[in-house]
């Protein structure tokens, strides 16, 4: 009995990655699906604006820990009733299996597509998070949110992974942790641009790739040290870009976001 219960479930299983890899496909056809523009702010009525002022265009929205240690899950609903129809929660889980499990839950009443998890939680984590995913996703009756892991923070150069314990250098650390991470159940993995390179070889083709530090030509730099175009990120193998600034920070949001999709487009 319990036998055909998971044959049926490995079935559906299957079938789901097969058209989430169509998916997949499917997004490489519309520029705008690629690029998901992060509300990086407090403020609701900030968040709503971009959301609105980029008439929702955008593949996604991202809200991250400032907007989500602010705000309360109605705020979130705000958000999507905005016109963010496709939301990523950059809540970067980091604890004991158990509690990722529990927070995965907590977030997915929300409906998100897109959530994140520190690959330094370690495989049980990852795998829990993902298994939680699932099933709540089963329950309710949706599609499950894609579970990406976070690496290495950009932040961490060779001297400050050392200084934590980790005698390798940024590269071989984020290809070790992003093998783990797709071992371990994830679907893709948060990625500077300098970092595309190595985990497209190591992960192969359908793990999706993440990447922000996005800028198009004459767009500054900011606080960002590793940084490429819209159509350098895309050409070395990302899936989605992350756009902050670069939309949200011009004078004119929508134009800087047409702009960046038909950057893409161009590829
Ligand atoms: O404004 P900017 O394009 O630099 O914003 C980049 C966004 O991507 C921010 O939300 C930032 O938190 C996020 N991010 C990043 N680098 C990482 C992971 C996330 O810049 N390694």
């Amino acid at each position: 009995m319990g036998d055909f219960r998971n044959r049926g479930l490995s079935r559906r299983r299957a079938r789901w990655e097969r058209c989430r890899n169509r998916d997949k496909l499917a997004q490489m056809q519309n520029p705008y699906d690629r690029l998901i523009i992060a509300l990086d702010t407090p403020e609701v009525a900030a968040a709503t604006g971009w959301v609105e002022r980029t008439g929702g265009r955008a593949g996604a929205y991202k809200l991250g820990l400032e907007f989500l240690h602010a705000a309360g899950p109605q705020d979130v609903r705000d958000v999507q009733a905005a016109g963010a129809r496709k939301l990523f929660l950059d809540v970067k889980l980091s604890d004991i299996p158990n509690t990722v499990v529990g927070a995965v839950r907590s977030i997915g009443t929300l409906q998100p597509w897109m959530i994140n998890v520190h690959a330094m939680c370690g495989a049980a984590a990852m795998r829990a998070a993902r298994d939680a995913a699932e099933q709540q996703a089963e329950e309710l009756g949706v599609a499950r949110p894609l579970v990406i892991a976070v690496t290495v923070l950009t932040s961490l150069d060779h001297s400050a992974l050392e200084a934590i314990g980790v005698p390798s250098t940024p590269s071989d650390a984020v290809r070790r942790l992003a093998v783990l991470a797709r071992e371990s159940g994830m679907d893709g993995v948060v990625a500077s641009p300098l970092e595309i390179g190595v985990i497209r070889e190591a992960c192969g083709p359908d793990f999706v790739i993440v990447t922000p530090g996005i800028r198009p030509a004459g767009v500054g730099l900011n606080d960002q040290a590793r940084v490429a175009t819209p159509a350098a990120a895309i050409q070395a193998g990302a899936d989605y870009l992350v756009l902050g600034r670069a939309v949200t920070a011009a004078a004119d949001p929508t134009a800087a976001l047409d702009a960046i999709a038909a950057e893409v487009a161009a590829v």
